[in-house]
């Protein structure tokens, strides 16, 4: 499937995103380890959402979406039953790493596989803190998936202590935090920089004692089940992160998007944004069943460029595609430096975004650990999404604004995290089809 978008129409109007993909992940898997029956309200129906539902099923976990609204019975870690055959991950990163930590956390066999481009995704990240705290696990030779994790006596734990992350990564801590609900002893895991903590918050509701300082966080293991959760999702920040740029650089354009989350740990984009002029009001600020939302006005503004490193990435590590079509957009140059960790997303994303962009005209220069772009005029053509959706969706806004439409091959991938994408430009103004 190919999405060509055409320039000229600026952005008006209201809209609201569906709900954040990286809390529904936690939200479907914590609810299978609690006792109970769980509701959580928009929750994002995706493809890579689906692939953790598919894995529960296989789990033997009862549950069912309808209306945006997921319901699960949880049995706790106990009730997760040996799956009969290898658990397809699919292209989800997320729903892999966090599965494994489960999986530990219950003491059950199975094998967890994925899509070709997951098994080149880093996996060793998680395999040596969990053998160290005890967990028989074994990955393919080059270090990523499939992942064999061994059976393990009901009342043998496994061990708690402190664990030191070469990386901030959420997905790394929470595989970590899963596992320690079934160790002997609190464990601590300390990160180099503020990853996401939509795990920290969710399994606090649940019960579970959790004690954060600075970049460190302490996981107490529970004696009691996880109760059950009753959620209403935030829109996704990284889904929004689309429609904020496209209004930022499209002239003309004025736009509101409601009830997004705006967890501090995700919203580096909405800070370098503003340090490149854009004009973005945050308000009606209140929390959402435990997270920080508000409403979001963006008016276009003229943009200069900036520099992006250390804690900043962190905060906006699933932004730079789209970031770098502001900068494409901006005059004067920004450069993203501390970025190495783009290598290992959907795509390598610093590889890719240069490749692609430079299609379209961008004048963007690829460095070690990040890239360097000289804002200019864009001219338009074909791209390719290289089954990255973020590549996709960002390609797409820039046709916004370029001389030619933008067309984009293989953006079907968009599905994986945002369906409505196209849906959503179009009934704000954009021509797109
Ligand atoms: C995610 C964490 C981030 C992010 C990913 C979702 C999560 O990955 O890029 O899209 O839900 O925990 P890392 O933890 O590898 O940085």
């Amino acid at each position: 499937m190919n999405l060509t978008i055409h320039s000229g129409s600026a952005l008006q109007g209201t809209t609201a995103v569906p709900g954040d993909k990286s809390i529904s992940h936690r939200a479907a898997l914590f609810a299978a380890l609690a006792m109970g029956t769980s509701t959580v309200d928009r929750f994002l129906v995706s493809g890579v959402t689906r692939a953790m539902l598919d894995a529960l099923t296989a789990l033997g976990v009862a549950w069912q979406v309808r209306d945006q609204r997921l319901t699960v019975v949880g049995g706790g870690l106990e009730a997760l039953r040996p799956p009969l055959s290898p658990l397809d991950c699919r292209n989800s990163a997320t729903t892999i790493r966090l599965l494994a930590g489960a999986v530990a956390a219950s003491g059950i066999e199975a094998t967890l596989d994925g899509s070709a481009g997951l098994c080149r995704r880093p996996m060793n990240r998680i395999v040596e803190p969990l053998r160290q705290m005890g967990v028989e696990i074994q990955a393919a030779d080059q270090g990523g998936a499939p992942l064999h994790l061994h059976g393990r006596a009901p009342d043998q734990p496994l061990k708690g202590g402190a664990y030191l992350l070469p990386v901030a990564s959420a997905q790394v801590k929470s595989c970590l935090l899963l596992a320690a609900l079934a160790a002997d002893a609190p464990v601590t895991i300390r990160e180099p920089g503020p990853s996401r903590d939509h795990t920290e918050r969710m399994l606090r509701a649940m019960g579970v004692r959790i004690e954060v300082a600075g970049h460190a966080v302490t996981l107490h293991p529970p004696r009691e089940p996880l109760q059950p959760l009753r959620l209403t999702l935030p829109g996704d920040l990284s889904s929004a992160a689309f429609l904020i740029v496209a209004a930022a650089i499209t002239p003309g354009s004025q736009i509101l998007i409601r009830d997004v989350g705006l967890n501090p740990t995700r919203t580096g984009l909405l800070d370098a944004l503003r340090a490149m002029g854009a004009d973005i009001v945050a308000s009606n600020p209140r929390e959402m069943s435990g997270e920080p939302v508000g409403d979001l006005a963006i008016r276009y503004a003229p943009l200069h460029g900036t520099r992006v490193a250390g804690e900043l990435v962190v905060r906006m590590i699933d932004e730079f595609p789209i970031f770098a079509v502001a900068a494409a957009c901006a005059t004067g140059v920004t450069e993203v430096r501390e970025a190495t960790e783009l290598r290992h997303k959907e795509s390598d994303r610093i590889a890719i975004l240069a490749r692609e962009l430079q299609a379209l005209g961008v004048a963007i220069e690829p460095l070690d650990d990040g890239f360097r772009i000289t804002g200019g005029p864009l001219a338009g053509g074909r791209t390719t999404a290289h089954g990255d959706h973020r590549i996709a969706m960002s390609c797409a806004v820039a046709g916004l604004v370029t001389r030619t439409p933008v067309t984009v091959d293989g953006a079907e991938i968009i599905h994986e995290s945002f369906p409505a994408f196209a849906a959503s430009l179009q009934a704000l103004g954009a021509q797109c089809a």
